[in-house]
């Protein structure tokens, strides 16, 4: 193999750019050419494609964001597109991709890998929802930024004596919801993999209230619910006010975590070692802090598994 390419598709997660730069770095360092291929599988399609340097790749490892930029590209799913992107890859004599995204993203190297083109797959989303790794690319930053609001909310929380209720994001998976709720001590985290009752709901928020705390915070995975219709279901079940916050975009932007810098260098240069080894039609991962690869095509026929045990730990610490 002497070309390889890379690129960055879905929802954006910071330290996306750390994982480009080990891939460039890694790549060049064993003699590898690297192109990066600019929005996406949209940017593939159209041949949006440019060689990168050892320079191309300078001053991003803290930057939030990605430098190749990213899109969500419906034409790709279809056979047709995918035609033009391998059409566009043999143009440019690319022999091997590294795609750095989500589930959307995983499915794009899914059918590419299908097609006989190598491909590896980088976990990057805020989500942590890729099977075959303990985390994906971005989520200690995003969890971290969510942390940073919750401790907010909860002062003023405090100072009005107010149940707040705080919508983060996550797909349909509860990992966001389940880790901050923990870290930031809220009273009930509602995730879409367990069912929630919500006479539970209003007695733990009542016991509270009569022990003399001031405020409560709940957590809702989107996966779940808005918050806005949680506040209404509050409110029509048990009169409770409430004020709601939803977190949205915020969670995916900002400078990644030293947590994520290493992971994206470690799963990006990894990558780059299976596309040398031969290996594509697999995805890297990280599992008690050894670097693994699965088969991509294995992995998203797998559901993504939340931590139950840290859900019920949630439960017994907010009594
Ligand atoms: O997958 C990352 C994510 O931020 C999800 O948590 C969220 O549901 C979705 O992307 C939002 O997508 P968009 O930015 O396209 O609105």
């Amino acid at each position: 193999m002497k070309r390889i390419g890379v690129l960055t598709s879905g929802g954006d997660s910071p330290g996306m750019n750390a994982a480009i730069r080990a891939v460039v770095r890694k790549a060049i360092y064993h003699n590898l050419e690297v192109y990066g291929i600019f929005q996406g599988y949209a940017g593939l399609i159209n041949g949006n494609i440019q060689k990168l340097e050892l320079g191309s790749v300078g001053d991003i490892i803290h930057r939030g964001g990605t430098m190749l930029y990213t899109a969500r590209c419906e034409e790709f799913k279809t056979k047709e597109g995918q035609a033009k992107g391998i059409e566009q890859l043999k143009r440019f004599g690319i022999e091997g991709l590294v795609v750095i995204g989500g589930d959307g993203s995983y499915r794009g190297a899914k059918a590419l890998t299908e097609h006989g083109f190598p491909c590896v797959g980088v976990p990057g989303t805020i989500d942590n929802d890729i099977p075959g790794t303990d985390l994906t690319i971005g989520f200690d930053t995003a969890i971290n930024t969510v942390i940073d609001a919750i401790d907010r909310i909860r002062d003023t929380a405090t100072s009005h004596d107010r149940t707040f209720i705080i919508e983060v994001m996550g797909r349909d998976a509860g990992d966001i919801a389940l880790w901050t709720g923990l870290a930031g001590g809220a009273e009930t985290i509602l995730i879409p993999e367990e069912n929630y009752d919500m006479k539970e709901i209003v007695d733990r928020l009542k016991r509270g209230q009569e022990r003399g705390k001031k405020h409560s915070i709940i957590i809702v995975a989107e996966g779940v619910c808005s918050g806005v219709d949680f506040a209404k279901q509050l409110k029509e079940t048990a009169n409770l006010d409430t004020r709601v916050s939803v977190l949205g975009h915020i969670q995916r932007g900002g400078s990644p975590t030293a947590a994520d810098r290493v992971l994206a260098s470690r799963l990006g240069a990894r990558a780059v070692e299976l596309l040398l080894d031969g290996k594509g039609g697999r995805s890297v991962g990280i599992e008690s802090n050894e670097l693994v690869d699965y088969d991509i095509i294995e992995i998203l026929s797998k559901p993504h598994k939340v931590n139950l045990d840290m859900y019920r730990l949630s439960k017994e610490l907010s009594i």
